[in-house]
């Protein structure tokens, strides 16, 4: 059986016992020994020598010296809330997941993130937001790991040290703290042009949420549901917040960070607690499960890709409302472990050399970060459905197991039975056909075009909106000490738009290149091809 909450001996364990510590008429030792003092050591007289027998003061310092774990590799800065999710049954049709059922309530802890400042940076940087939200289903615990931004910088999960290492501060004087107007970063960014899409979200007002509670979220990859006939479908998921997407001005961000540096987990806790409890609708994007995996010629398995909403609509398929802030952010906030895999039955993954590299990542990291095997036996992370796993001992180890058999199959315990039929577990796999293949170390031609969807993004903006990305350009890449990363910055930008390109060139003092990549060398999808119309003049 799962961890327990009760010893042998009758006495609340774990998570129970932790919750009345800090109260009662005496202080205590982690052992339960009465203290009558907490304020003096221990000495020989009270001018001597402190003695090294005084157990209290052993334990206190020690105990204390081991306070801090490492901060998450990225996303490392963090504020999070306890909410619900309430299923409204649309999805029936295209996912057997229980908990996306009309009506049905999901208790819900999301963690909103900075990717590259440390835990103590500012909030209201210009980078990327993580949005990520474990649902404790009756059918085990579902994590939706996503960002607000749909795209990411990278295809393949193997370039993820890469970017991390180019975007985190410089490793000889490990600055700048928390933002991306750096040398490697744009080195990188520049050079590595898949990441251009990520890169010009960025510099849009995207890059500054003026509230985590006015945030888009994606779950970026493409996921495969399932429904209970067997029948998958391809789909993206996305946050849509009740009050609207807004942003801050770069002024306003700079202003609030000198002022106030904790200003969006002031923000989210602030309105949770006046009980203007914030909401987003989660929706999905479909589509036909097609061998290639392509939808209107747009590749789904390319992370850098989105799909205009005009070519597939978002259809809402429940609401998300967070009302309690955490008690305690150490133990909820900074202990909380999501994961990609942690998938229930009725959501699959998809091929997606991103993700692949994603499932298993975090388990490794959290293996360092919360101290060995046994982190899911915290109580903010203990699924609500019953455990029953053959998983035993390790660091922390906190369940009092019973029984002697933990394999299978056995005779002594029950004999750990499989489902009955094949069709109501997790981590059932469709079954797909694999295109025949040889196995390469790179990526397929349709990954090729990092310049399309980025033209489509700029031409769907507004005039002031465009005007903040050309400022955001010219701020980032002028921080730049490197003239050469500048020069390539704005090749990039002239295989964008030679209009976003010759605005940053002039705000740079620097000659504006031509395209090497002219628009019809790299042909977007047909569909694509229809959309993105220049923004009318006034
Ligand atoms: C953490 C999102 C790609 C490795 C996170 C978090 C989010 C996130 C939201 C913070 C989780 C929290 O609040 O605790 C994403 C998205 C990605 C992506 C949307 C791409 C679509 C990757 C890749 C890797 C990776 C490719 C590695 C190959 C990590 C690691 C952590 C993390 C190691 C820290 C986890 C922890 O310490 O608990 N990611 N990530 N991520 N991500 Fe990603």
């Amino acid at each position: 059986s799962g961890p327990e909450t009760v010893s042998p001996t009758g006495q609340p364990t774990g998570a129970e016992q932790a919750r009345v510590a800090q109260s009662g008429a005496y202080l205590t030792t982690a052992q339960g020994n009465r203290l009558y003092e907490t304020d003096h050591s221990l000495k020989a007289g009270p001018r001597g020598p402190v003695l090294l027998q005084d157990h209290h003061l052993r334990e206190k310092i020690m105990h204390f010296d081991h306070e801090r774990i490492p901060e998450r590799v990225v996303h490392a800065r963090g504020a999070a809330a306890h909410g619900v999710f309430q299923g409204y049954g649309t999805a029936a049709k295209i996912t057997k997941a229980a908990f996306l059922e009309k009506d049905i309530e999901t208790p819900v802890f999301v963690r909103f993130s900075t990717v590259l400042g440390s835990r103590g940076s500012a909030d209201t940087v210009r980078d990327t937001r993580g949005f990520a939200t474990k649902f404790y289903t009756s059918e085990g615990v579902f994590d939706l790991v996503g960002n607000n931004i749909p795209v990411f910088f990278i295809q393949d999960a193997i370039k993820f040290p890469d970017i991390i290492h180019a975007g985190k501060p410089h490793p000889d004087r490990e600055i700048p703290q928390a933002q991306s107007a750096h040398d490697t970063f744009w080195d990188f960014v520049t050079l590595h042009t898949e990441a251009t899409h990520h890169t010009l979200w960025n510099m849009s007002d995207r890059g500054i949420p003026r509230s985590y509670r006015m945030m888009e979220g994606f779950g970026v990859h493409t996921f495969r549901l399932v429904n209970a006939e067997g029948a998958t479908t391809l789909v993206k998921f996305h946050w849509k917040p009740k009050l609207g997407v807004h942003s801050l001005t770069w002024e306003e961000a700079q202003i609030i960070n000198g002022m106030d540096p904790d200003f969006h987990r002031r923000d989210l806790a602030d309105a949770i607690e006046s009980g203007a409890y914030p909401q987003w609708e989660l929706g999905v994007q479909t589509f036909p499960d097609t061998p290639d995996q392509t939808f209107e010629g747009i590749d789904l398995l390319d992370p850098t890709n989105i799909v205009p909403e005009e070519l597939a609509p978002v259809q809402p398929i429940g609401l998300l409302t967070l009302n309690a802030n955490p008690s305690n952010y150490f133990a909820e906030t900074e202990q909380v472990a999501f994961h990609v895999g942690h998938l229930v039955p009725g959501i699959d993954i998809t091929d997606d050399a991103l993700l692949a590299g994603r499932l298993f990542s975090y388990l490794d990291t959290q293996i360092t970060r919360l101290g060995g095997p046994n982190f899911g036996q915290l109580p903010i992370n203990r699924t609500h459905a019953p455990v029953n796993d053959m998983l035993r001992d390790g660091m922390h180890q906190t369940a009092v197991h019973t029984g002697v058999a933990p394999y299978r199959p056995n005779s002594l315990d029950g004999g750990c039975p499989f489902l009955a039929g094949n069709d109501t577990g997790a981590y059932i796999e469709v079954p797909k056909e694999l295109p025949a293949a040889r196995k390469v170390r790179e990526a397929a031609a349709s990954f090729d075009d990092h310049f399309s969807q980025p033209r489509l993004f700029w031409l769907s903006m507004t005039p002031p909106e465009r005007e903040h990305i050309v400022a955001a350009y010219t701020f980032e890449l002028g921080k730049c000490y490197e003239q050469a990363v500048k020069e390539r910055g704005l090749q990039v930008l002239a295989n964008i738009d030679g209009e976003l390109c010759a605005q940053v060139a002039a705000g740079l003092g620097l000659p504006a290149p031509e395209p090497t990549v002219p628009h019809t060398e790299a042909e977007p999808s047909p569909a694509l091809s229809q959309l993105g119309q220049e923004w009318p003049a006034d």
